[in-house]
């Protein structure tokens, strides 16, 4: 029998039309009218979604694109050249040893801050048991800089051998040639021969480069320079906050001031937030208090400090990018983003228990 293909078959409509002697053409006005009526029929429902503000929930779970729970802790943020951003982060796994490094880095890749796609893992962890990075070591808050001179990503990261506990007390770096990785394992060190736990990198504008530092076991934090090719550090270095027990670092600029944002230490457990101003990153720095405002401030909403990007298109204004931690079953660690302000000599962050990039833009008064 001749197979028919079945982009030839009669449309169910003229079959009805032949069936019921109706005159093809009128089938086929009739089916030119229905598909309109039904385009127009969805057309305001597809308005509303489009329209629909998509919403930031901190501390609900997140999903990206795929389907799955965004899994990356100790965010780094990178706006790259080819104006996407990428999440980095810890991946987890359950339970309390999820908090180690068993599979590594992940990231994601979004237009629009707020869907997300997989785009794997940027540094795996190693096989060879003997690599700084084995299975089991510790990667924490892994931050990606793009170097303009070198076309290079950066990343840096704290670091701990498998069974070192935090007795390291290093920093990592990796490198690659596109943002989304695969990013290359490079060596781990201690900045000018100084403890590095929790740290953050801030880029400045004309592309020099800093590596801030929990140090002297965590009591005072450093600021050191970046080598030009963002692979190491200069020999000079800052002591910030001496002897205040600060980590959890996040830094950002606005019209010619320097912002600090870190929290006190305690672990996975929260605790108040620290802002500070500076008019250089190498300080001095200006601490101001806590910036988080309102109920829950002194806990900073049940999270901890891991970046602070600029709001798309809205200067002077910042996201808070927070981590509320789960040390027991790690991989249900959750997000906590909030809109952070510029105030005064400081700024600040408010709960909002649901908001959105739209609804802040409209709501943005410049402070300054
Ligand atoms: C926190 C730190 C986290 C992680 C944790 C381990 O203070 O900010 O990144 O290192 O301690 O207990």
């Amino acid at each position: 029998m001749k197979q028919v293909h079945p982009s030839c078959m009669p449309s169910i409509l003229e079959r009805w039309a032949r069936s019921a002697r109706v005159d093809v053409r009128q089938a086929s006005r009739m089916k030119r009218l229905l598909a309109v009526t039904g385009l127009l029929l969805w057309m305001p429902l597809l308005a509303l979604a489009a329209d629909k503000p998509a919403t930031i929930v901190p501390g609900a779970l997140w999903h990206d694109r795929q389907g799955e729970v965004i899994n990356a802790h100790g965010a780094g943020m990178l706006k790259a050249p080819d104006g996407r951003y990428y999440w980095f982060g810890e991946h987890k796994i359950s339970g309390k040893g999820g908090n180690a490094a068993h599979v590594g880095v992940s990231v994601y890749q979004s237009s629009d801050l707020l869907h997300w796609n997989a785009r794997g893992i940027a540094l795996p962890v190693s096989k060879d048991p003997d690599s700084d990075i084995a299975d089991g070591a510790i990667i924490e808050r892994p931050k990606v800089l793009h170097n303009a001179a070198t076309g290079k990503y950066v990343m840096w990261f704290h670091l701990e051998r498998a069974g070192h506990g935090y007795k390291d007390a290093r920093v990592g770096v990796a490198v690659a040639d596109a943002p989304a990785g695969p990013y290359r394992y490079l060596r781990s060190f201690q900045p000018n021969g100084q403890q590095s736990r929790d740290m953050t990198l801030f880029q400045d504008d004309g592309g020099i480069a800093y590596l801030f530092y929990s140090s002297e076991r965590n009591a005072t934090m450093h600021v050191t320079r970046l080598t030009d090719d963002y692979l190491g550090t200069e020999q000079d270095y800052q002591r910030l906050f001496v002897d205040q027990w600060l980590e959890a670092p996040a830094i950002f600029k606005h019209a010619g001031r320097y912002y600090f944002m870190g929290s006190e230490c305690t672990g996975w457990k929260p605790n108040t937030a620290h802002g500070a101003a500076a008019t250089s990153p190498m300080g001095p720095w200006t601490e101001f208090g806590n910036p988080a405002q309102g109920d829950d401030a002194a806990l900073t909403f049940h999270s901890q400090s891991a970046y602070v990007l600029p709001m798309p298109g809205q200067p002077g204004r910042f996201i808070y990018m927070g981590d509320r931690w789960n040390p027991e079953n790690a991989i249900d660690g959750r997000y906590v983003w909030l809109p952070l302000q510029l105030e005064g000599d400081g700024f600040r962050v408010d709960w909002h228990a649901s908001w959105s990039l739209d609804e802040a833009q409209k709501t943005h008064v410049p402070s300054r």
